[in-house]
């Protein structure tokens, strides 16, 4: 069976072909940040006109990058939340209509069941149950992975999303927009023993999160500094950078801690990383040094899977064509849809 994906749920457009037999054929990208750049973050109507701008070019694009014809997919998925929602009306629009000028199915594809089964279109696959991390721009989440659509939330984020805290306090760095890559280049220069920031959350039990709090201590250890200055000329580019690293090591420490408390409660020992912050480097080495003292595995995409991407929304919505999954004719999408009410095929 070949699906063609369809992601729209924010500021990237992909769109991918996932056969179920020979995994990923093709995919590919517009990423919208350079439009939403000038703005300091996405603007939703400015996010829609370009998803309208680029899925049909884009769609033909992945079919002759393929050397298919559109009247040889089986299928058709799209994300229908959660997001933003004309960005993923644009989409969804598309994905159904085209399906049923096609005489083939549709499938809406919850975002957030995309980014955690993307480490399977990798070759190293995790299999059922795993422990999951989904540390993105929007959410920020640990799940328990029992089988395709059943899912257990273990904690989430309580107030801003791990990514979210990145960007804003890169912003306050003046790193650009989106910041979270930016801050975690600087970071690598940052020295190790100037700052350190509090790990919140973790004296208490239970493993939701809260990172609003960070940005907040990165703006009074900004002022803080900036007033020791003798000089009186602002922040200079090392005191950046070991505010960067400070806060980045409070945040992935944090979120080792969360998972390895996750890991031993459901008793499993493999994890799963996914979503934006999954691409940081630290993350990755800090969970790799955790699963390996306990004995475990860890799975993550490869960088480009870890952000948004229309891979992922084929793979799913293959795998849930395959299981037979059907939905009426209509073209719906939801702004907010929890992943426990996925069906379980
Ligand atoms: O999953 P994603 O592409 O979009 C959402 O669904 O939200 O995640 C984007 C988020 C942004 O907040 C971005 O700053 C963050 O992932 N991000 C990073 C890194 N690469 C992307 N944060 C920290 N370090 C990185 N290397
Ligand atoms: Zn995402």
């Amino acid at each position: 069976m070949i699906v063609l994906g369809i992601e729209s749920s924010c500021d990237e457009t992909g769109i991918a072909l996932f056969d179920s037999e020979k995994g990923l054929l093709a995919h590919t990208l517009h990423s919208q940040v350079a439009l939403h750049a000038q703005y300091g973050g996405v603007v939703p109507e400015l996010a829609s006109r370009d998803h309208i701008r680029h899925l049909i070019p884009l769609i033909e694009q992945v079919l002759q990058d393929a050397g298919i014809e559109k009247t040889t997919l089986d299928g058709i998925a799209y994300t229908a939340g959660p997001g933003l929602i004309g960005a993923l009306m644009s989409g969804a629009a598309v994905g159904r209509s085209l399906a049923w000028s096609l005489g083939i199915p549709a499938v809406e594809v919850h975002h957030m069941e995309g980014h955690l089964l993307a480490p399977m279109l990798e070759e190293d696959t995790p299999e059922f149950p795993f422990v999951a991390l989904l540390v993105s721009g929007g959410h920020t989440l640990l799940a328990d992975v029992k089988a395709l659509g059943q899912y257990e939330l273990l904690g989430q984020s309580l107030d801003d999303a791990a990514g979210e805290a990145f960007d804003k306090t890169a912003k306050l760095l003046g790193l650009g927009y989106p910041g979270g890559p930016a801050l975690a280049a600087l970071a690598e220069h940052g020295d190790p023993g100037r700052y350190r920031f509090p790990r919140p959350m973790i004296d208490r039990p239970g493993l939701d999160f809260s990172f609003s709090g960070l940005k907040t201590f990165a703006l009074n250890t900004m002022q803080r500094t900036a007033k020791e200055k003798i000089d009186d000329g602002g922040l200079a580019r090392q005191d950046k950078a070991d505010i960067s690293l400070a806060f980045e090591e409070a945040v992935v420490d944090t979120l080792k801690i969360k998972c390895r408390r996750a890991l031993e409660q459901q008793q499993c020992k493999n994890l799963v990383i996914a979503g934006g912050v999954g691409a940081n480097k630290r993350l990755r080495a800090a969970l790799s040094e955790m699963i390996g003292e306990l004995g475990g595995e860890l799975y993550y995409p490869r960088v480009e899977f870890c952000t948004d991407n229309g891979a992922m929304i084929a793979q799913v919505g293959c795998f849930r064509l395959m299981a037979g999954e059907t939905q009426p004719l209509e073209i719906d999408a939801r702004a907010r849809w929890s992943m426990q009410d996925l069906k379980v095929l």
